[in-house]
């Protein structure tokens, strides 16, 4: 057993209550139960947000651990059999494979992964989103790790000053590219602008080398071929000492910027902060909303959650999120309320155009 710690935040859809809004609290018991029971695990919490499963633990196996892996799908599947047996809606949804094959990576479940020597003090932000896509975490991350404007650390903090290399995937064509801030900027802006296509993955120090922020990535429906609902992302950040602090990480979020997802996986929204109770989408499947819980480690023990968002310092994001959300809504099926072709490719919009197809005449 190695002294670094690993974080690991595991999450899927394995069937939904009511709809696609929430999870059965009997399947959260039975998470809790089975992991509880396993030796693998220094620590760990179980929750979720809208209809999907969150399992946030700590151990000391690394990142891509197979048993760790194993763990989250033998949980993934107890809990889709409860579903089944009441008849959840889309039970086993994001279980792409019937058989576990080594690590939960491309088998449906998102992953977001850190390994590190546990600072003296170690505050961690673990942000888990529903009815939205990986993409999303693309504006809130430049925004702590590279915008002044947001985090006055990275001026005024001559441990921050130095500056983060952001490591960004190529979601489509399967490739990986980095980026040191804040000299090239420009370069990364060029493709995480794009947040359908490119997303970042992980942050790191370039003072110390050591990781900041890490994402999960995984397109459902691009492994799946098929629609099978967004891919509602997680997401895990390091705060204060050398790190943005835990304000300025959740400083971002005081901007519900739009986001793909919500009704069909096929509409921008307003991406809505919201308190872990509120963590329930129900206008037209959403809007899209996200959790941020911050837990103090302690030698791997997760000492928490602190339920950031409850904070009514948000209620103004909210709000705004809602008006936004009016406004967008009336545009009814029209873009940009419905998400452009190129992204509408893996939702069902395709099967009804393929229906249509022979109706069309050349014009000259
Ligand atoms: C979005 C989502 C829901 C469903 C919608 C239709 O990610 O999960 O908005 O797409 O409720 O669901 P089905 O096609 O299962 O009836
Ligand atoms: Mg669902
Ligand atoms: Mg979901």
């Amino acid at each position: 057993m190695g002294q670094k710690l690993t974080l690991s935040v595991i999450k899927a859809d394995v069937g939904g209550f009511v709809g696609h809004c929430g999870v059965h609290p009997d399947l959260l018991e039975e998470a809790r139960r089975m992991l509880a029971g396993c030796d693998l695990l220094v620590d760990f919490h179980v929750t979720s947000v809208g209809d999907d499963i969150n399992l946030i633990m700590t151990h000391r196996r690394g990142t891509d651990a197979e048993e760790i892996h194993r763990l989250a799908w033998d949980v993934f599947v107890a809990c889709t059999g409860l579903a089944r047996e009441r008849k959840l809606y889309g039970a086993g949804q994001d279980l792409l494979k019937d058989a576990f094959s080594g690590n939960v990576r491309g088998m449906g479940p998102g992953v977001a992964e850190m390994e590190f020597e546990e600072r003296e003090s170690e505050p961690v932000v673990v942000f888990m989103a529903d009815k939205t896509e990986p993409g999303a975490w693309n504006y809130p991350l430049f925004k702590v790790f590279g915008d002044p404007f947001n985090t006055i650390g990275l001026v005024i903090d001559p441990k921050l000053h130095g500056g983060f290399r952001f490591e960004v995937h190529d979601l489509i064509e399967h490739r990986a590219v980095d980026f040191v801030l804040p000299e090239e900027m420009y370069d990364l802006l060029v493709f995480i602008g794009a947040p359908g296509r490119f997303a970042i993955k992980s942050i790191y120090s370039r003072q110390t080398g050591w990781i900041a922020a890490t994402s999960s990535t995984q397109k459902l429906n691009l492994l799946a071929g098929r629609y099978v609902g967004k891919d509602d992302p997680v997401c895990v950040v390091r705060c204060q000492s050398g790190f943005p602090a835990v304000g300025e990480v959740l400083e971002p979020f005081a901007m519900p910027h739009l986001v793909a997802g919500w009704m069909r996986g096929s509409h921008q929204g307003p991406l809505m902060p919201v308190a872990q109770r509120d963590a329930h989408p129900t206008r037209f499947d959403g809007p899209p909303r996200v959790v941020a819980l911050g837990f103090q480690l302690a030698n791997g023990r997760l000492l928490g959650p602190q339920d950031f968002f409850a904070d009514p310092g948000y209620d103004r994001a909210r709000q705004i999120a809602l008006e936004v959300a009016d406004y967008l809504r009336r545009h009814g099926p029209f873009e940009p309320h419905r998400l452009g072709l190129d992204q509408m490719e893996y939702t069902t919009l395709p099967q009804v155009m393929e229906k249509l197809r022979d109706r069309f005449r050349a014009v000259d």
